[in-house]
């Protein structure tokens, strides 16, 4: 058994990607994200701080707008549009989940999709699906360029995704077709989950439950990607998977944390980097 190890891998990435930073902003160009946090879910709180301090890190210029959680959608698509029209701004995140009041798909669309570092705009979900180039939400991009780096090929794999949300599986699903996987989508309907996961090749599970991928679930040698984040009352963090059990009988898996987590944060910052490069682009066009 192999561990695919995130942290390490995201280290190397954000090497990379401060040098690329830095030669951008020689052009002129400092890659400018904004954060838009409202209310304050501790999670969504302790996100938004990594994600601020990670753009530190590589030099994108972060700003994170914490509004409370009673504002109003008008008054969220306000800020949208005044940073979609802030020449110093390239990405626009929006951290999830948001009041029951605000309607999200509404808040999604207002967002510029050329500032979408997020990929979560209809415009850039269905570019993905067509498979042409485009923002790709950074947890599924992240395990896609994790599962490469270690030479994990998944085309002509039978794959299952366990958990169908807009922010991972269904992107993930699509990321795996373009790649020439047979993907099985699992969700909160299925009958029998057991039936999918024992015969595949990789399984990636994204739910939300601790222990919700037992050893009996797998066959012998399967890839095992958890993006799970749960934390037990202990205050430690988990997975989906039933780590202790199930990684013998995996070829890879990813430890959590230190396995897809880190991806996602540096996904985003690559994100970010391909949003104020195509700023450069625009000024070398003018
Ligand atoms: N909430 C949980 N994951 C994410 C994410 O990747 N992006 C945003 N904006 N919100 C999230």
């Amino acid at each position: 058994m192999t561990l695919l190890d995130g942290k390490s891998l995201s280290a190397v990435l954000e090497r990379d990607l401060t040098e690329q930073i830095a030669a951008l902003v020689s052009q002129g160009v400092t890659p400018g994200l904004a954060v838009i946090l409202v209310g304050n879910n501790p999670a969504s709180c302790a996100y938004v701080q990594m994600k601020a301090k990670a753009c530190k890190r590589v030099g994108i210029y972060s700003v994170t707008h914490e509004m409370p959680s009673k504002i109003t959608q008008d008054e969220l698509l306000s800020v949208i549009e005044i940073l979609n029209n802030d020449p110093n701004i390239d990405g626009i995140l929006v951290q999830l989940p948001l009041p029951a009041h605000i309607q999200t798909s509404k808040v999604l669309e207002a967002i510029n999709p050329k500032k979408d570092v997020d990929g979560f705009h209809p415009f850039n979900i269905g570019r993905l699906s067509v498979n042409v180039d485009t923002f790709v939400p950074a947890t599924p991009l992240g395990v896609m360029n994790l599962l490469q780096s270690y030479d994990i090929d998944v085309s002509g794999k039978d794959v299952v995704i366990v958990g169908m949300s807009n922010i991972v599986g269904k992107p993930l699903a699509s990321l795996m077709l373009n790649a020439g996987a047979s993907v099985s989508c699992c969700h909160i309907l299925t009958r029998d989950v057991k039936q999918y996961t024992k015969n595949a090749d990789i399984v990636c599970v994204a739910v939300g439950k601790v222990g919700l991928l037992s050893a009996d679930m797998i066959k012998e040698g399967a890839v095992v990607i958890d993006i799970g984040i749960n934390r037990l009352e202990s205050g430690v963090l988990v997975g989906d998977v039933d780590f202790e059990s199930v990684a013998p009988k995996s070829s890879f898996i990813t430890p959590v944390p230190g396995g897809v987590g880190p991806m996602t944060i540096v996904t985003l910052l690559q994100n970010t980097y391909k949003a104020a490069m195509y700023r450069l682009e625009q000024r070398m066009q003018v």
